[in-house]
């Protein structure tokens, strides 16, 4: 499989005649392209926010296909122990949420419906909820488009491309539909650790779409922005309060920081179902606490850090949004202050 160019592959996909969700196994990447098939939903094995989204949504939909009942009333009670337990597996992005809401509506809007016409659609809600993915991401790609100019410098934090959506990515999809019109962007990767996403996933999937790629250390952007080199900052988000304050991989709130002291606009871009209007600040957002390993040891030869050290390993920071130049979703460009310009982006989507 390794031959073929990652952007040609799902990161998350059904087969439905197995019964079985397909997931891009991205912990293996870049080195391994291997796709894992998941009959049991344990656990949602898949990372980005849009992404997870779609995997709660064909995981739902393979577990309600499994669910043994003989009247409605007790379908609907497997059917939400069901979405409970997929809820419970990541507790930042709230696509994960989103879409299983949106899917529990399929079933609770068609009570009067036989049991096999609402597993028809929730196949079709869950199959909606990806191929919308791809046109929401490149509208936001368009809009982000409208921010910069050929041959400018971003820099990105983390992964919010391709890998971590059904095409195009968030902050990444202005990049990739520049190339589809001849534009070159220069990328600036933050390696993101400890999961190490930039270095992984962003610069293979900009690699395959030919962009001018640079790797940088996390400790490096600040000099790279003294540089010069960088026009704007993009990156994608987990959760947005309705105050504008953006819950994105930890690293992300630093580098606006950074970006504010240098002057450079700060733009998170991501899908209208990231922002969640009921909470009313940055503050409210859980944030996902992640094994010590993954910093004294993963991907190291050997441990690096002595044995019995306390760690500290936060999955996600929040962004204030005094930091942030933009908030670009698929119906536009949210601008200061948010608390109005995101209403009055729903009021849009409405
Ligand atoms: O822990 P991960 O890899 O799921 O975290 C992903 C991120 O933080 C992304 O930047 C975010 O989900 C935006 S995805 C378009």
């Amino acid at each position: 499989m390794s031959g073929k160019n990652i952007l040609s592959f799902d990161s998350v996909n059904l087969d439905d005649e197995h019964g079985e969700l397909i997931i891009l196994d991205q912990t293996q990447l870049p080195g391994k392209i291997e796709m894992l098939h998941l009959k049991d939903i344990y656990t949602l094995q898949v990372r980005g926010a849009p992404a997870i989204g779609i995997a709660a949504g064909f995981g739902i939909y393979i577990a309600a296909k499994g669910i043994q009942a003989e009247d409605y009333g007790s379908f609907l009670e497997q059917f939400r122990k069901a979405k409970e337990y997929l809820n419970s597996s990541r507790p930042t992005a709230v696509n994960l949420s989103w879409a299983l809401n949106r899917m529990e509506r399929v079933v609770t809007s068609n009570s009067t419906r036989s049991i096999p016409e609402i597993l028809g659609l929730l196949h079709d809600e869950a199959v909606a909820i990806k191929d919308e993915d791809i046109e929401t991401c490149r509208r936001i790609g368009e809009y982000g488009l409208t921010l910069i100019h050929d041959g400018d410098g971003i820099l990105t934090h983390c992964n919010a491309g391709h890998l971590a959506t059904s095409r195009y990515g968030t902050a990444l999809a202005p990049v990739h539909l520049g190339r589809e019109r001849g534009m070159n962007f220069r990328v600036y990767c933050d390696e993101t650790r400890p999961l190490l996403q930039g270095a992984r996933l962003t610069c293979f999937e900009l690699l395959a779409d030919g962009v001018d790629t640079t790797l940088i250390c996390d400790n490096m952007a600040s000099q790279v922005m003294k540089n010069g080199w960088v026009n704007a900052v993009f990156v994608g988000c987990d959760r947005v309060a309705s105050n504008g304050d953006a819950c994105n991989k930890i690293g992300t709130s630093g580098v606006a920081v950074m970006a504010k002291y240098y002057g450079i606009p700060f733009y998170v871009l991501g899908p209208t179902s990231t922002i969640d209007m009921s909470m009313k600040t940055g503050k409210d957002i859980v944030i996902e606490q992640r094994p010590p390993e993954e910093v004294t040891e993963m991907w190291y030869a050997q441990r690096m850090a002595p044995e019995g050290v306390k760690v500290y390993n936060p999955a996600f920071d929040v962004t204030e949004h005094e930091l942030i130049a933009g908030i670009v979703t698929e119906y536009g460009i949210a601008r200061p202050p948010y608390e109005e310009s995101l209403k009055e982006i729903f009021r849009k989507k409405a």
